[in-house]
Parts: C-alpha cells; sequence; structure tokens
C-alpha cells in the first residue's frame, strides 16, 4: 500500500522526488556516461557532483528518510526510490537503517556511487574465494571494514567489493543515498550467507514504487 500521498503507477519512473539538486546530479551523470568510457574513472569524475548532493540539505522529503516496517530487506530498513530511468539504467535512491539494524549481506550487480547523507554507517566488504560457478554457494572472506560518516562516500565498481553488508552505529538512523547504474531494488541480485555459504536471490523492492513485472492492475 503507497502511504506517501500520491500514486503508485503514474509516478514509479522519472524523478519521484523532483529537487533540483537531484534533477543537476542525474544530469551530470547522464553526461559522464556518454563522455567517458571507462566507468572507474567515470565514477571518480562524478564524485564532485555526488559531494554537492551530499552536502546540500532540504532535497530529501521526510517521507523518504523514515524506517519502513514493511521491508522486505527486514529490520525496518527502507529503500525510497528518487530517481529511476524507465530503462532501468540509472536509478537515485535513499536507504534508511534504523538504529542497531543492518542490511543482508549483498551484491548490487552494477557500478555506483554510495554516500552517508544522516547518522552513520559500519560497512564490512567480503572479498569471495570460489569461482561463482556454483549459483546457490558463494565462499567469502572479510575484504575490508569501515566506518563512514555524514559526507563520506564509495564507490561501487564490480566485481571488485561488490558484496557487503552494513549496520548503523549512530543514535538516530542512518541515511545514506546511492546512484547506481541500475534499477538496483528491482533487479534479481542476491543475498549471502557467509558462514553457511548460502546465496538466495534478492530482489529488495521500493518501499514506494513497484517493481515492472509488480506494477500490473
Ligand atoms: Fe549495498
Amino acid at each position: 500500500m503507497c502511504n506517501l500521498g500520491h500514486d503508485h503507477h503514474a509516478n514509479a519512473f522519472g524523478f519521484l522526488v523532483d529537487a533540483p539538486e537531484i534533477r543537476a546530479l542525474i544530469s551530470e551523470t547522464r553526461r559522464l556516461s556518454r563522455e567517458v568510457t571507462d566507468t572507474a574513472a567515470r565514477v571518480e569524475a562524478l564524485k564532485p557532483a555526488f559531494g554537492v548532493l551530499l552536502a546540500a540539505d532540504n532535497w530529501l522529503p521526510d517521507a523518504f528518510a523514515r524506517p519502513d516496517d514493511s521491508s522486505k530487506m527486514g529490520g525496518g530498513i527502507g529503500q525510497y526510490a528518487l530517481y529511476r530511468a524507465e530503462d532501468g539504467s540509472l536509478c537515485l535512491f535513499s536507504l534508511v537503517i534504523p538504529v542497531g539494524a543492518e542490511t543482508p549481506v549483498h551484491d548490487h550487480l552494477a557500478w555506483g556511487i554510495v554516500g552517508i547523507y544522516r547518522g552513520r554507517q559500519d560497512e564490512t566488504v567480503y572479498r569471495r574465494l570460489d569461482d561463482g560457478r556454483d549459483a546457490g554457494r558463494a565462499k567469502l572472506e572479510v575484504a575490508k571494514r569501515q566506518t563512514l560518516a555524514r559526507g563520506e562516500f564509495y564507490p561501487l565498481l564490480p566485481p571488485v567489493d561488490d558484496i557487503h553488508y552494513v549496520k548503523t552505529t549512530s543514535d538516530t538512523p542512518s541515511v545514506s543515498i546511492h546512484l547506481l547504474a541500475n534499477d538496483t531494488a528491482c533487479v534479481w541480485r542476491h543475498r549471502f550467507e557467509p558462514a553457511s555459504g548460502i546465496v538466495t536471490p534478492f530482489r529488495s523492492g521500493y518501499a514506494n514504487a513497484p517493481c515492472p513485472d509488480a506494477a500490473a492492475g
């Protein structure tokens, strides 16, 4: 059910939050995607524009910055689409993780950039030791851990460092902003259980927009 006071179907794509700061970042991402073919160089070139959005106040509505009790990720974690390209090539979303909650261990399957807008998170990144041949199993070990405070951000450049989980360590919910070159919450990704090695298909879903094959009716 929608509790954001708008029609899901009319607003499922494009600028779900129409703010000049968001339009500026999407425009710059489009420009760099045309002009910079190397993914790592493109993400590096995106950092200044992403930093501007992270540093700006008053563009994120409260409805996109609160926990979601119906979360498919569990733990009250809210994932809210701010911008979605209809062709699935780009999205911007907020991720709200309540105090003490953590995401499952998951992958992203697209390049992007992620930054902290409010609160603080601990991130644990895994490296994969097996060859990925068995779709249901993965052998993982911790590659690095880092603490991320407001204004800090990191690139996503799969397959390197693409598997991680994050946990809120501030005494208020953390809000992170994610720009990724797919429709992240609607693509089938993976969740991992590092101790047992079990991998399961995972689609997190947005709290405020349906995924394409769930949008009919
Ligand atoms: Fe993630």
